[in-house]
């Protein structure tokens, strides 16, 4: 007899197109993948992300940055988190800083994806710091969130070269597919 694989509830935290967290539902649709995408939470009601998200059939809860400031987004997404079991919390493109005290709820429990080679190019805008700089190379990272902004300890990461011709569309095009593939891989 085969023991059915306990799949870990996971969150998606969003705050737009929603690509990254589509990859990880796909992911997760997998009977062997060790995830399941419980709930998607959004800060932002326009969202494309929420949509896709409706159509995969994942709950999304909606606390707008419009109405809600951080701390009553942090309590309401506690609350939310709690309703669904929710073990592991997945920023996907996610654009607000999280409280200290969130953070410390939930330490080694919450995991992001950022679209450069960490340590380089933390913080907003990270493909264009890379091309401005004229470096050979960038990529995408996987990591822990701790309190200091993209530096929680690496799971996975990924170089890609920059090319010539490269301009801010193309490159982070190939970041994305990049990402597509590594944010699945870093949560299993
Ligand atoms: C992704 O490139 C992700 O790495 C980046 O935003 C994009 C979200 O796209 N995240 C950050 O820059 C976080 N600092 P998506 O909504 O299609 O996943």
């Amino acid at each position: 007899m085969h023991n059915k694989l306990k799949k870990i509830r996971i969150a998606i935290f969003i705050s737009g197109r929603g690509s990254n967290m589509e990859s990880l539902i796909k992911s997760s649709e997998n009977k062997k993948f060790p995830a399941l995408v419980s709930v998607i939470i959004s800060n932002n009601e326009l969202a494309n992300g929420v949509q896709l998200a409706k159509n995969y059939n994942v709950p999304v809860k909606i606390f707008d940055k419009k109405k809600f400031n951080k701390s009553q987004f942090e309590v309401f997404c506690h609350k939310v988190l709690l309703n669904y079991k929710i073990e592991m919390i997945c920023l996907a493109g996610f654009m607000q800083i999280l409280s200290k005290n969130f953070i410390g709820k939930w330490r080694n429990r919450i995991i992001n994806i950022h679209p450069s080679y960490l340590p380089d190019n933390k913080g907003l805008n990270a493909q264009k710091q890379a091309l401005e700089k004229k470096a050979s190379f960038t990529g995408c990272t996987v990591h822990f969130v701790n309190e200091e902004i993209d530096a929680g300890e690496i799971i996975l990461q990924e170089k890609i070269k920059i090319i010539h011709r490269d301009n801010l569309q193309t490159l982070s095009n190939r970041i994305l597919e990049k990402e597509h593939v590594i944010y699945p891989k870093a949560l299993k």
